[in-house]
């Protein structure tokens, strides 16, 4: 095993813990508070934000949009610029905190930030960024994966940088009470299926890494078979506690990784705008069942581990597929309103942005995709 590991973010979790903002940002610091369509403005978090923040000086900016794009963010990166802001606050879910990411790196590049998407250039520097979260699922609160689009021409890529790491995330569960059902849904599949691509590969010896991610999935599993208190206080701290543990990449530190259902699924969001968790969940199972012979031991651990199956693989993706429909989210892509060419669209869209050999062993080949994506078509 060989890993190297650090991650720098401070969280803050629990009720009330948003009040903290006032000593975690220095006063002397010219703040952005950013946000998303505005569902802060009804919960109570815009308040809690501006009455913690009374004694900084701010600006804001609002409108990121559900799968951020350059095209949004290069108007906050003017703001940045034009006020001389020093530090900005993401106040949302992924999305705005992963649009935050780019512009605390775009906003001190000389060049265009897509570069850092298209691989053209690598963050060197970037302002200093604060959470606070209001959806569990994605993790990007205390990870350094930036994930934005550019609507122009429909994509949808990502990039890595410990330059991306928030200083400190506050994780107030109690903010995700405004959660719908479908969001919370979407949270649950999303953290599952971050947990299996440093899971579902091919057998290692990391006892801590395949442990703590067998607990994760437990939890997960504990949530969507209890899903009726989904509006409880411990439901909802559960939620937010194991998404922000599915990926912080702690579990995949030193073993193999199989992120080809995210790679797919984000083909997926950028052309018939999925949510992406329910990207996620129409490849998946199908994914898990082309590439079975390669995973059989994993899906097999998984399956006695955390589901009490043994010797049944297909039970066992079956058990997948269960959890994911408990929640309300559908395993199949003719579940959604596509058209015939979607699998000429994602395959030009993996070849573009080279993931023709996915996977862990690099044999999810673009025929695979196809044959993925046509099963869940049926
Ligand atoms: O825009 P606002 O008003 O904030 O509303 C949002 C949005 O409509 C709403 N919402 C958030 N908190 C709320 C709330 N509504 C009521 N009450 C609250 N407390 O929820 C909607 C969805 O928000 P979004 O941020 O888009 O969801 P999520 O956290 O799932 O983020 C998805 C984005 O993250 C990327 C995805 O690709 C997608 O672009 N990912 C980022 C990753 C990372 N950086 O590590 C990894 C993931 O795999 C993923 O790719
Ligand atoms: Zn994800």
């Amino acid at each position: 095993m060989q890993f190297s590991y650090h991650n720098p973010t401070a969280i803050e979790f629990g009720a009330g813990q948003i009040k903290k903002l006032s000593s975690l940002i220095d006063p002397k610091q010219k703040v952005l508070v950013v946000y998303g369509g505005g569902s802060i403005k009804k919960n109570g978090v815009y308040d809690q934000v501006i009455k913690a923040l009374e004694n900084h000086t701010i600006v804001e900016f609002s409108g990121v949009e559900v799968n951020p794009t350059v095209e949004t963010m290069n108007k906050a990166v003017k703001i940045v610029r034009e006020e001389k802001i020093d530090f900005v606050l993401a106040v949302g879910g992924g999305s705005v905190i992963d649009g935050c990411k780019y512009l605390v790196a775009a906003a001190l590049y000389d060049g265009d930030g897509w570069d850092f998407l298209d691989g053209t250039a690598e963050v060197q520097k970037a302002l200093p960024l604060g959470v606070v979260l209001t959806l569990a699922a994605t993790g990007s609160e205390s990870n350094n994966l930036t994930v934005v689009s550019k609507k122009e021409i429909d994509e949808k890529r990502m990039y890595f940088s410990n330059h991306s790491y928030p200083q400190f995330a506050i994780m107030d569960p109690s903010v995700m009470v405004t959660l719908t059902d479908r969001q919370l849904g979407n949270g649950l599949v999303d953290a599952f299926v971050h947990t299996s691509e440093q899971y579902l590969t091919y057998p290692n010896t990391a006892l801590v890494n395949d442990g703590y991610a067998e607990t994760l999935f437990r939890g997960l599993v504990t949530l969507a078979d209890t899903w009726e208190d989904r509006r409880t206080k411990e439901w909802l701290e559960n939620l937010m506690h194991i998404a922000n543990q599915a990926l912080n990449f702690q579990i995949g530190a030193g073993v193999p990784q199989d992120w080809s259902t995210h790679l797919i699924g984000h083909e997926l969001t950028a052309y018939y705008e999925l949510d992406h968790a329910r990207s996620l969940a129409v490849v998946q199972p199908f994914l898990l069942e082309v590439m079975g012979e390669d995973k059989k031991e994993k899906i097999a651990q998984l399956g006695k581990n955390v589901f009490g199956i043994e010797n049944d693989n297909a039970a066992v993706i079956k058990a997948i597929t269960n959890v994911y429909n408990k929640v309300g989210v559908p395993t199949k892509l003719s579940a959604y309103e596509t058209d015939d060419k979607v699998i000429e669209n994602v395959t030009k869209a993996l070849t573009k942005n080279g993931y023709t050999a996915m996977g862990e062993n690099g044999n999810i080949t673009l025929e695979k995709v196809k044959t993925i994506l046509t099963m869940s078509m049926k």
